[in-house]
């Protein structure tokens, strides 16, 4: 999975009324949303230097290099954390052939936690408005305690969800 953007996707993102925070490291620019977080701990786990909530500011994009940090941010199943990189260092690197669009939807129940939909999938509310989705991830609420509804928020870690 990649959680990189491109400077349009971040453009749109921006329109959203949710809550922003970038880091840069001249190289990378690390984009935050905290209420998409979902308190997997993949990034904690996966780079504890950079990604540390007992500090402030909690991500320190200079303790770790961009190959790694990016690395680590393809881990985040929320899209909580994402990247743009550089013009300077995308033009160092060879250019990625484009993503084939995935043909089914796959879900995962992840333990304690939300439904992580991938793929090629619609997300419609009871009225079947279609949802709009950022990129072809959704963490669907199984704790029922989502502010955020049908998305998760991270509510079943403070409610302790067992399901
Ligand atoms: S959802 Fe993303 S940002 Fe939140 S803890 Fe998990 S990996 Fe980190
Ligand atoms: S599963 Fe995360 S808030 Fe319900």
């Amino acid at each position: 999975m990649s959680n990189k953007v491109t400077k349009s996707e971040f453009i749109e993102v921006k329109k959203t009324k949710d809550t922003i925070i970038e880091y840069s490291n001249g190289e990378v620019t690390i984009f935050w949303q905290p209420e998409k977080c979902i308190h997997s701990a993949n990034c904690l786990l996966g780079l504890p230097e950079v990604f540390n909530p007992k500090k402030k500011p909690w991500i320190n994009v200079h303790a770790s290099n961009s190959k790694e940090i990016m690395r680590v941010i393809d881990t985040c199943p929320s899209r909580a954390i994402t990247y743009l990189k550089s013009a300077k260092f995308v033009t160092s690197k060879p250019r990625e052939t484009p993503k084939k669009k995935a043909k089914f939807a796959r879900i995962q129940i992840t333990k304690n936690g939300p439904a992580l939909v991938t793929g090629n999938f619609i997300v419609r509310d009871a009225m079947k408005k279609k949802i709009q989705i950022e990129g072809e991830i959704a963490a669907i609420c199984c704790c029922g305690q989502s502010r955020k509804k049908p998305f998760c928020d991270g509510s079943h870690i403070t409610v302790g969800s067992t399901d």
